[in-house]
């Protein structure tokens, strides 16, 4: 089959069963429809999702905070933070989790004046670690025990000044 390439777009509240089928195939924190709504519609721009052959493969989440700046100054801080993102497992490493990232950040940047970008992640997930580092993002702290099972977090962040 020819690989007809992947598309990012904002995402449709009417796929919204295709977004959850993906978070729950890629992770173990599952979220309520209530939940996914209401995130899409306080920041619609920063929740996107990709496309491969007319079907939805991956999706990216933000949420945009107010609070304190994660990269060491203490100043007030207009924060990008991405809740959730996923890519099924045949359509990784095409760089759609990259683009996703890249897109998500840029257009908190643009459209929400966020000045930096955080989320947290697994410390032993290594695909996701690999895909911030890939994209300069730093470990700004060890959140211990913040999972459910008890493991703990990196926290990363990056000023979208690089997008
Ligand atoms: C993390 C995830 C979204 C990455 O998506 P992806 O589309 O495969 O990522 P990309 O193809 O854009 O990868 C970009 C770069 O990230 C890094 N990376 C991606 N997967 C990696 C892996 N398995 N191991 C190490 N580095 C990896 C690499 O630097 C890669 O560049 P390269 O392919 O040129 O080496 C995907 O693995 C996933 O959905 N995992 C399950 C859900 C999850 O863990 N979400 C993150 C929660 S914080």
């Amino acid at each position: 089959m020819v690989d007809a390439g992947y598309n990012i777009r904002v995402f449709n509240p009417e796929e919204l069963q295709q977004v959850m089928n993906i978070n729950t195939a890629c992770l173990p924190e599952n979220y309520s429809t209530f939940f996914y709504r209401d995130l899409y519609q306080k920041y619609p721009e920063t929740f996107l999702v990709a496309e491969v052959n007319g079907e939805i493969q991956g999706y990216i989440m933000c949420r945009i905070e107010k609070g304190w700046s994660k990269l060491g100054k203490l100043t007030p801080a207009r924060l990008c933070h991405v809740v959730s993102i996923a890519v099924m497992e045949n359509y990784r490493r095409r760089g759609i989790g990259k683009e996703l990232v890249i897109k998500a950040m840029m257009r908190g940047r643009e459209l929400y004046n966020s000045s930096e970008g955080y989320l947290e992640v697994r410390v032993s997930n290594d695909a996701a670690v690999g895909l911030y580092e890939n994209l300069d993002f730093d470990k700004v702290k060890r959140n211990y025990g913040y999972y459910m099972d008890g493991e703990d977090a990196w926290v990363m962040a990056i000023n979208l000044n690089k997008f």
